[in-house]
């Protein structure tokens, strides 16, 4: 509890600091607002070793348990997309709280902070609070948000005996979810470019559990030998990654990314 009291005081300061130096609104254009002209963003996509489909093409059960794909062209989330333009959901939900998560596997903390907040600063979703790297990601509540996911076609293929459940978030450039596994889904960006790295269920990844996954990109994927790559693909807006169930999984956005995923469960 005291460790909480003394990130988020860290972070209002930090905040405050930020407020001052802040300008006018960044213009929308493609990329909803979210996407910073002169900020930090990643460049490097790496290289792209996962099946990519027409969504319409699909027969799916070729990959339902078997591999990672990607699907383009699935829905149309214009609407949606237009929603989660940075003044759409400021306007809206600037006045919210929303709980943002650290990046580790293990160590889950979590800060709450108003929505509006979160945005006044770019840079705070890396480094605000020291080495804690921050994003929002999941613990939404429906309740508030529920006009905003009304509004999201999800991808129109769900595996026999499942439902969806979304989790939605929004996170700076070089943030992401260190490897870990869970069940089967799908992950779609609607704004940014979100890396992905996957190993089989039964090829556990080297990494340290409480290191980001920009901290195993730099010091262990280099280093990796070639039978231990991972499988790996950047994925853009109007693409959606399937994840099949227990695959490990680490993410890592290069711009700041809105995204939503779709867990079958
Ligand atoms: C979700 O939002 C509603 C309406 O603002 C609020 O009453 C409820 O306590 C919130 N739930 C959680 C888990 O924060
Ligand atoms: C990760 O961090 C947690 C909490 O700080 C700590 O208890 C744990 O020992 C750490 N794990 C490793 C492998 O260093």
């Amino acid at each position: 509890m005291e460790y909480n009291t003394a990130v988020f005081t860290a972070c209002a300061q930090f905040v405050l600091l930020c407020f001052i130096g802040i300008k006018a609104a960044e213009p929308s254009g493609d990329g909803g607002g979210w996407s910073s002209d002169s900020g930090f963003r990643l460049q490097d996509e790496g290289d792209c070793n996962i099946d990519i489909l027409d969504g319409f093409s699909l027969s799916h059960q070729q990959y339902a348990y078997s591999r990672p794909v990607i699907l383009r062209g699935l829905t149309d989330n214009t609407r949606f997309r237009s929603l989660c333009s940075k003044a759409s959901l400021l306007e809206e939900y600037g006045a919210r709280k929303v709980r943002l998560s650290t990046a580790n596997t293990f160590s889950y903390r979590k800060v709450i902070l108003l929505f509006q907040w979160t945005s006044l600063c770019r840079s705070m979703w890396t480094i605000c609070c020291g080495r804690k790297t921050l994003y929002f990601f999941g613990d939404n509540n429906f309740t508030e948000w529920q006009s905003l996911f009304e509004q999201y076609e999800s991808p129109p293929y769900v595996l026999p005996h499942t439902s969806g459940a979304y989790s939605f978030g929004i996170a700076g450039p070089g943030t992401g979810v260190p490897f870990h596994w869970h069940g089967p889904g799908y992950s779609e960006v609607i704004y940014g470019r979100k890396r992905w790295f996957l190993y089989p269920p039964d090829r556990e990844p080297h990494f340290h559990p409480n290191r980001t996954t920009l901290s195993w990109l730099r010091d262990t994927y280099p280093h990796l030998p070639e039978e231990e790559a991972p499988l790996e693909c950047t994925i853009r807006p109007g693409e959606v990654l399937y994840f099949p169930d227990r695959w490990w999984h680490a993410t890592l956005n290069l711009d700041t990314s809105v995204f939503i995923s779709t867990f079958l469960g």
